[in-house]
């Protein structure tokens, strides 16, 4: 194979409703999540390869960028493909929306690494497995979230009794457990702060392993996911938005208790919480929120309280929209593989 071939992938992030937290094994999760895979927050990897002796040269955003490869080496070894060893890789990497954002862009990246390999492995040897399946197992390896991005709508990752193909291995599509009212949830992201994380997810994982409610968090994230799925069924908003926020605030409940612990929330994403919590009181509007491992929050809400909830923005964080500080995304359809 002298000539360059090349294979390309957009892939979106995620927003966990129940949060992926510690680690254990290899990239193997604590506790089973589930995830909204959203449409707007993506990126863009595309590989060119050829037979050689595994180079790599990594672009992101059309610069050359040598110190995002120790990142890439680790991820090569860890998902054990020997082949690439006897290729060279030209990867051009881009998300579309800002790096200074603040927005974790480690899920949309991995996938859509995974993607591209894993498009790259079926070219080369003709195989017949479950794509989405061996992408995503993949993407666990670089980023344990990401392995929740290669499907549309929603994904389960983490074994749990209740559903039976479920694993800790990889995730899978959960797209078809949705009552109509969550098909089209809409997730407002509020960028409370564009600055890097000082305690890294990576960090934060590891502070689970020693960590005094690591039980309880374990008990906690399973009986959530049993409820979780009951209200993404059901159509039941009220218990919909009690275990996002019960998940949200035990996040940074456990970073708080962890030792050391740390506090990754600003004075605003508590201003904002609690303006939310003000409007649903006042206008009894479905609106939830939830956090990542960062300061933004994430505003959720069915699509029919969209223009209730544009008001109540105009009205009371105009700055924000003022200052592109609000990302309006919503559920989307997943991957897609580009020419
Ligand atoms: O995928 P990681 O290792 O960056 O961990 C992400 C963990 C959370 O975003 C906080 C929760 C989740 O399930 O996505």
């Amino acid at each position: 194979m002298a000539e360059m071939n090349r294979v390309s992938w957009k892939s979106p992030s995620n927003i966990a409703i129940v949060k992926y937290w510690g680690k254990k094994g290899v990239q193997l999760p604590m506790n089973p999540s589930l995830s909204f895979t959203l449409n707007h927050c993506c990126t863009e990897t595309s590989i060119e390869y050829k037979t050689g002796n595994g180079s790599i040269d990594f672009f992101y955003e059309g610069q050359q960028r040598q110190d995002f490869l120790p990142k890439i080496e680790t991820f090569f070894k860890l998902i054990e493909l020997p082949f690439f060893a006897e290729l060279d890789l030209i990867i051009h990497s881009k998300n579309n929306f800002p790096h200074s954002a603040g927005i974790a862009s480690s899920a949309s990246s991995m996938s859509a690494l995974s993607l591209c390999i894993t498009e790259i492995e079926q070219k080369l040897y003709n195989k017949e497995f479950n794509f989405l399946q061996t992408a995503s197992k993949r993407a666990r390896m670089g980023s344990g979230s990401a392995c929740r991005s290669v499907y549309p709508k929603a994904a389960l990752w983490g074994n749990t009794l209740y559903v039976p193909h479920s694993s800790d291995q990889y995730a899978i599509d959960f797209s078809s457990e949705l009552h109509n009212d969550f098909i089209e949830l809409q997730d407002y992201i509020f960028l409370v702060s564009q600055q890097e994380k000082y305690v890294s997810s990576s960090a934060g994982h590891q502070l689970m392993n020693k960590h005094p409610y690591q039980y309880a968090r374990i008990e906690q994230a399973n009986n959530n996911i049993v409820q979780l799925m009951s209200s993404l069924k059901n159509g039941d908003w009220e218990l919909f938005q009690k275990v996002c926020e019960e998940e949200a605030l035990s996040l940074h409940a456990l970073m708080m208790s962890s030792s050391p612990g740390y506090l990754l929330l600003d004075s605003d994403s508590i201003k904002i919480i609690k303006s939310i919590q003000q409007f649903r009181a006042d206008s009894k509007t479905m609106i939830s929120y939830t956090i990542d491992a960062g300061p933004n929050i994430h505003v959720v809400f069915p699509k029919n309280a969209k223009s209730s909830i544009d008001q109540w923005i105009q009205s009371d964080w105009n700055d924000y929209l003022l200052d592109n500080r609000i990302i309006r995304d919503q559920i989307g359809n997943g991957p897609l593989k580009m020419i």
